[in-house]
C-alpha cells in the first residue's frame, strides 16, 4: 500500500482529515491524491508555519462538514419520517422532491414521482367542479403567499380522489426570484365527506320542511278549494249541457271546464300528498311501468324516441300505486317538455343495494336493498343553479307551470321513505333515479281500483242531500233535479 492507498483508507474508514506532505507536485500523484478528499496538500520543503496553519484550518473544515452533515441528516430524518405529505415542485409545476409518506400516501414507487407535473399526477386534470387545476398551479406559483394555506382535491394513483390541506412556502433565489414551492399536506379527506354528509342532511331537512309545510297549506285549502271547484265544473257542465251543439260560446264553456279538470287533478295531487297514510300494495314496478307505458306514449311526441329497459328480476315494493303513476307522469310530462324538438326518453328499472361509508351509492340512505326507477331524456338539461332548486314547491321556468309537479314527485317519494336524485348538465339531457326501499314477501296482492261509471237517471225519487257548503249543496242540487230526481234540501 503507498501514501496514497493509506491516505485514502484513512479517510474513508475512519473519517479522518488528511494533508498531504510530498515532495511531487506532479499530476500522476495528484490526481489520485485529489479522489481521497485531502484538506491539504503542502509541498517539500515547507516551513513549520505553513504546516501548522494548514492542519489547523484543516480541522476546522472538517469539523464544520461533519456539523453540516449531521444537521443534512436530521433533516432527512424529520422530512422522511414526518407524517405529512412533502413536496417541491418547480414553477412548471414539475415534482423536484417528495417524502416517503407522500409516496405511500399517492401510491407511488421510491422515485416515481420525481419529473412528474403535479397536474395529472397528484392532481386530476379536472376536479369534481370541473376545474381544471393547471390555472391554480400557477397561481400558486406567482403568489404563493395568496396560496399559503388551503384546499383541494388530489389524486391517488389508483383513482381515488382525496382531499388534501396544503400549506406552500416559496423557496427564492438570490435574485428574489421564486425557484420552486415546498409544499406540505394533510389528508381532510375524512372531514370533507363528514362535512358533505352534514350539508347533503341539512339540505334533505330543509327540503322535507318544505314539504311538510306545503303538505299543511295544502290540506287546509284543498278541501276547500274542492268544493269551490265542485261548484265550477257542475255549473260548467249544467250550462254545456243547456247550450246547443252549434252555440258559439260552447267553445269557451269548454275551456272552463278544461281548467277546471286540470285544478281538480292538482287539487287531488296535493290532496294525495298531504294525506300521506294512503293505502299502500306490494307491487312490481315492472308491471307498472308496463302499465303506464301506452299511456306515457300518448303524452310524449312522436317524435321523442320511448325506451324501456326492464331488470327481469325486479324486487317487488310497497306503494300506493296511484302515487307511483302520478310520479311516473309528472317526470314524463317534464321530459317531453325538455325535448320540444324530439329525443330519447327512457325508463329504467334495476335493483340496487345500497352499502355504507365507500359503498353508498344512495346518497344519505341507509343500507339495504332499494328498486330503483330512472327516467333519462336527452332534453334541454338544467345548470347547476336550476338542479338545486327543481323540488322546491312552486319553483318553475316554464310560462304555465305550476312549479309542483317534482315537489309532489319529491313528497310522494318521502312518504315511501325512498330517495330521489337529478343529474343534469346544460345541453346534456337530465336523469332522475327514485329510490324504493325493496319489499320482500312472497305473495304479491296487488289491488286493482276500478271505478265503474255508470249513467244514472232518476224518476222523480225524493233524495236528502246534506251538505253545509251553499256553493256544493246549490250546484248538487241542480245536478240532481236536472237529471230527474226529485230533492228535499
Ligand atoms: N327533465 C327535465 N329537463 C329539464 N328541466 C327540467 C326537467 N324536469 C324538471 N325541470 C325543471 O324543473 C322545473 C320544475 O319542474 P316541476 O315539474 O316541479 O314544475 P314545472 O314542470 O315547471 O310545472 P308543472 O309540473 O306544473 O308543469 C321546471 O320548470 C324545469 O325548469
Ligand atoms: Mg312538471
Amino acid at each position: 500500500m503507498d501514501g496514497v492507498q493509506a491516505a485514502g483508507e484513512i479517510h474513508d474508514r475512519l473519517d479522518i482529515p488528511v494533508v498531504y506532505i510530498t515532495a511531487y507536485p506532479d499530476n500522476k500523484t495528484l490526481q489520485p491524491a485529489k479522489a481521497t478528499e485531502p484538506y491539504g496538500y503542502i509541498l517539500k520543503p515547507f516551513e513549520e508555519r505553513e504546516l501548522h496553519i494548514t492542519i489547523e484550518m484543516a480541522l476546522y473544515k472538517h469539523t464544520m462538514e461533519k456539523r453540516l452533515k449531521e444537521n443534512e441528516a436530521k433533516y432527512r430524518e424529520l422530512v422522511e419520517n414526518a407524517n405529512s405529505i412533502i413536496l417541491r415542485w418547480d414553477t412548471n409545476g414539475k415534482i423536484t422532491f417528495c417524502n416517503e409518506f407522500a409516496n405511500t400516501f399517492f401510491g407511488y414507487g421510491a422515485d416515481d414521482l420525481l419529473g412528474k407535473n403535479v397536474v395529472g399526477t397528484i392532481t386530476p386534470e379536472r376536479d369534481s367542479a370541473g376545474h381544471d387545476p393547471t390555472q391554480m398551479i400557477r397561481k400558486i406559483t406567482l403568489d404563493p403567499e395568496q396560496y399559503s394555506a388551503h384546499e383541494n382535491e388530489n389524486l391517488r394513483k389508483n383513482g381515488e380522489r382525496v382531499w388534501v390541506a396544503w400549506t406552500n412556502k416559496a423557496i427564492r433565489d438570490k435574485e428574489g426570484r421564486i425557484v420552486e414551492i415546498v409544499s406540505v399536506g394533510n389528508d381532510v379527506t375524512a372531514t370533507k365527506r363528514a362535512e358533505e354528509r352534514l350539508r347533503q342532511s341539512e339540505k334533505q331537512l330543509r327540503q322535507s320542511q318544505k314539504m311538510e309545510a306545503i303538505g299543511r297549506l295544502a290540506g287546509g285549502v284543498a278541501h276547500d278549494f274542492n268544493n269551490l271547484l265542485m261548484t265550477i265544473s257542475g255549473y260548467t257542465e249544467l250550462v254545456l249541457k243547456r247550450l246547443d251543439q252549434q252555440d258559439p260560446t260552447r267553445k269557451y264553456v269548454k275551456q272552463i271546464q278544461k281548467a277546471g279538470e286540470r285544478a281538480v287533478s292538482l287539487t287531488r295531487q296535493l290532496l294525495a300528498f298531504s294525506r300521506g297514510q294512503l293505502l299502500k300494495t306490494e307491487l312490481d314496478l315492472n308491471i307498472m311501468v308496463n302499465e303506464i307505458e301506452t299511456m306515457l306514449q300518448r303524452l310524449i311526441s312522436e317524435d321523442i324516441d320511448f325506451v324501456v329497459l326492464i331488470e327481469p328480476e325486479l324486487k317487488h315494493i310497497k306503494a300506493n300505486a296511484g302515487q307511483i303513476e302520478q310520479i311516473m307522469l309528472n317526470l314524463a310530462v317534464n321530459a317531453a317538455d325538455a325535448m320540444p324538438n324530439g329525443g330519447r326518453f327512457t325508463i329504467k328499472t334495476q335493483n340496487v343495494i345500497n352499502g355504507e361509508k365507500d359503498l353508498m351509492v344512495i346518497p344519505g340512505a341507509p343500507p339495504g336493498e332499494f328498486v330503483c326507477l330512472s327516467f333519462e331524456d336527452t332534453g334541454s338539461g338544467m345548470d347547476k343553479k336550476t338542479v338545486d332548486r327543481i323540488f322546491d314547491p312552486f319553483f318553475t321556468t316554464k310560462k304555465k307551470g305550476t312549479g309542483l309537479g317534482l315537489a309532489i314527485v319529491y313528497g310522494i317519494i318521502k312518504q315511501h321513505n325512498g330517495y330521489i336524485t337529478a343529474d343534469s348538465r346544460p345541453g346534456k339531457g337530465s336523469t332522475f333515479r327514485i329510490y324504493l326501499p325493496a319489499f320482500s314477501s312472497k305473495s304479491a296482492d296487488r289491488t286493482k281500483v276500478v271505478i265503474v261509471s255508470q249513467k244514472l237517471r232518476g224518476n222523480g225519487e225524493q233524495i236528502l242531500l246534506v251538505e253545509d257548503k251553499k256553493g256544493v249543496r246549490e250546484v248538487s242540487t241542480t245536478v240532481l233535479r236536472e237529471n230527474g230526481y226529485g230533492n228535499k234540501g
